[in-house]
Parts: structure tokens; sequence; C-alpha cells
């Protein structure tokens, strides 16, 4: 897909249709986790992958939207310490991995825990603060299709500000 394209008509898919995903593309998600830049090249993130039916459906339990994981293939949580630096990095991680994954067909959500000490147990982490965000992935209970409109197409129908409000000067 084009990246541009891609870029333009992701959205959050948070309804899966229970399809399973390969582990050819689970690696291609990762990897482009791995690969993402930051700071220093700090690389601060750590992945924690989750594939077990029963470890999504405890952690359903633990994340603001149940649903989210409860027909979800795949879970990653990223793991990353302090600081706006290195959250940065990890949102450049999530969002390289969301967009490898919407290339391959598979749609993802963002997860924030409301229960982050009883997520942190479930995962194995000491450390319930560095449990930055989980991202949810499976393929799209409602097929989409990128292709069917263009980029151009995808930003119009997008519900976010538009770049005037966005774009404090032009200097
Ligand atoms: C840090 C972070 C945490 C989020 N947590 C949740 C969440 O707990 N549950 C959920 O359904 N969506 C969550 N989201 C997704 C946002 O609601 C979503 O990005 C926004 O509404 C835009 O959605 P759209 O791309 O489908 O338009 C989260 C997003 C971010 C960046």
């Amino acid at each position: 897909m084009d990246t541009f394209l891609a870029i333009a008509s992701r959205r959050e898919v948070r309804s899966y249709s229970g399809e399973p995903i390969s582990d050819e593309v689970v690696h291609t998600i990762l990897e482009a986790g791995r690969v993402a830049g930051s700071g220093v090249n700090r690389q601060p993130w750590r992945f924690v992958v989750v594939r077990s039916r029963q470890l999504l459906d405890d952690l359903a339990t633990t994340v603001y939207a149940p649903h989210n994981l409860l027909g979800a293939e795949l879970f990653v949580a990223i793991v990353v310490g302090d600081g706006r630096i290195q959250t940065f990095d990890a949102g450049r991680a999530a969002q390289n991995m969301m967009l490898a994954g919407w290339n391959a067909g598979v749609g993802s959500c963002p997860n924030g825990f409301q229960d982050d000490g009883r997520a942190a147990k479930l995962l194995g982490l000491d450390d319930p603060s560095s449990l930055f965000v989980g991202l949810s992935f499976g393929y799209p209970a409602r097929p989409r299709r990128p292709e069917q409109r263009t980029a151009e197409a995808w930003l119009t129908r997008a519900k976010r500000l538009p770049l005037d409000e966005l774009v404090l000067a032009w200097l």
C-alpha cells in the first residue's frame, strides 16, 4: 500500500473478525516497532507480546475498553521509562506497528489501562508505571478497503481539526 494512503486511511479498529494473524505478520508488526527511531537511538521501549486467548481475555478486565481485547488476536504491551522523550519514542514505535499492521490488512487500537497493577502482574512486570499503552490487533470485523478512496478523500472524511486550527503560525 502507498505509505500516505496507509496513513490517511487508517482509523482505530475495535471490532475484530477472529481470523488468526500469521506468525509472519506478527513478526512484521514487531519489526516495524523495533526499527522506529528514538532519541539518541536509545530504543527505550520493550514489548510484551500476547497471543494466548486466556491471557487476552484476562487482560481485557484491565483496560478501559474490554471489547477491544476480547476479540483481538494479538496484544502488544509497550513498556517504557518515564519522561517526555521516552513516551514520544514509544509513540513512534506504536504508530509504526499499527501502520505495518494496516498495510497487512490488520486493524488495531491503542488501549489505556484502568487497572495497571493487575495488568502488570498478568504481563509479568514489576513496575505498573512502566506500562505505557497496549495495542490490540485483529482483522477488522467489518472489512475495510483503503484503496476504495484516494488519500485525499480519506483526509476529508477524518474527524480531525483542520490544519488552519492546528498550525499556529507560518513564519
Ligand atoms: C495513549 C492512547 C490511549 C488510548 N486509549 C484508548 C482506550 O483505552 N480505548 C480505546 O478504545 N481507544 C483508545 N485510544 C484511541 C483513541 O480514542 C483514538 O486514537 C481517537 O479517538 C481517534 O480514533 P480514529 O483514528 O478511529 O478516528 C487511545 C489512544 C491513545 C493515543
